[in-house]
């Protein structure tokens, strides 16, 4: 059997590749450019872990198959699944794999899971900080407790709107897209204080930054660095009406089996590229260890590559041996309909 292609669309970045690498081959933006038409905006085809656009997004599949080669539409694909993700999604989804794209094969697997495989471990608190979904996912041996599953917290789209706000409220001349925030953002301009109010007393030119745009500009930044960062942790800053990251976690452990929760706490793996922001994982682990008896120990894995960790662990997936045996047939598909890739890998 050929390699499987494994494919994460996310909300903000898709990443592709082929099963057994260890990278993905290929990570972009997940958005449609019009280039023939002048001024036209830029498509953003999901919102929030769910497809807005289908017609958008079914560029996005067409240009990812030609990406990843001639060859990649005779390999089976493997498709990873937000949790949160609605069933007409995963419905028209594997529609454009089989019937557009014309794919032999196709398994969905829950995006939590898959990211719990990069660690290696069967057992462990799946955080998810990516730019549409902020998810908190417990997994026991494998399975994920869907009960239990808490989401809605402030995402990486969140703090670029904010930030930008923030920007365009200070004495900067210029005024700063929500693109340009996000630039800033990724840069290692912004961080995670590790105690808000301490940042806050902070001399401004302990804080302040200039900060030269891609067109050339500079401006300043200052308490924007740490501002936007801290409604993670604080949403009330951005009017949001989401539990902070923090609490997120202890709701999710509160609603499963009293026996497991000190085993979750202390296997927390947090996934997704918002949670490369710097301090981010030092001030977690402090405003949870508030949160539980001392004797709980909090212990926060961050794998370096954590923001491809759902693509790395389906590459890792697509290897086992039990691999084969999930895959759903063109055959299947078309006899069965869409129930017969529903309800495996906490889909
Ligand atoms: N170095 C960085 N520091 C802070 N944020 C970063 C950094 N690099 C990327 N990000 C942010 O991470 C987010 C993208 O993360 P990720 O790829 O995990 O999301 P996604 O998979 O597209 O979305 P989702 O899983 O929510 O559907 C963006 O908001 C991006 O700005
Ligand atoms: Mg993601």
């Amino acid at each position: 059997m050929m390699d499987a292609s494994i494919l994460d669309f996310g909300t903000g970045i898709t990443k592709i590749g082929i099963g057994g690498d260890a990278d993905p081959l290929h990570v972009f933006r997940t958005t449609v450019t019009d280039g023939s038409v002048q001024g036209k905006e830029d498509q953003v085809p999901m919102k929030n872990g769910n497809v807005s656009n289908w017609d958008a997004m079914e560029l996005i599949y067409t240009r990812s198959f030609e990406l990843l080669g001639e060859d990649s539409t005779k390999r089976p694909a493997l498709l990873s699944i937000p949790p949160m993700g609605s069933k007409l999604d995963r419905e028209t989804s594997a529609k454009v794999l089989f019937e557009k794209v014309g794919i032999p094969s196709l398994v969905m697997v829950n995006n939590a899971e898959l990211s719990l495989y990069q660690s290696g471990q069967s057992t462990g608190l799946v955080v998810n900080l990516g730019h549409g979904t902020t998810y908190v996912a417990p997994i026991w041996e494998h399975n994920i407790f869907s009960h239990a599953i808490t989401h809605g917290g402030v995402t990486g789209s969140d703090i670029d709107n904010f930030l930008s706000a923030l920007l365009n409220s200070n004495e900067n001349a210029h005024q700063v897209t929500v693109e340009e925030a996000r630039s800033i953002k990724e840069s290692g301009a912004c961080y995670v204080s590790q105690d808000f109010d301490d940042e806050l007393n902070k001399d401004r030119t302990e804080i302040d930054l200039s900060y030269e745009l891609p067109d050339g500009r500079e401006i300043l930044i200052g308490r924007e660095r740490f501002l936007s960062c801290e409604a993670l942790f604080n949403p009330e800053y951005i009017d949001k009406d989401s539990p902070p990251i923090h609490k997120l976690i202890c709701d999710t452990v509160s609603r499963c089996d009293i026996n497991i929760r000190r085993n979750l706490y202390s296997n927390i793996h947090i996934v997704g590229g918002q949670s490369l922001s710097i301090g981010l994982i030092e001030r977690l682990q402090k405003e949870i260890q508030k949160k539980v008896p001392q004797s709980v120990e909090v212990v926060i894995n961050a794998a370096e590559n954590r923001d491809y960790a759902a693509w790395v662990g389906g590459s890792v997936f697509s290897q086992l041996s039990t691999f084969k045996n999930m895959l759903v047939t063109k055959a299947d598909y078309e006899e069965k309909g869409i129930s017969v890739l529903q309800n495996t890998c906490g889909v």
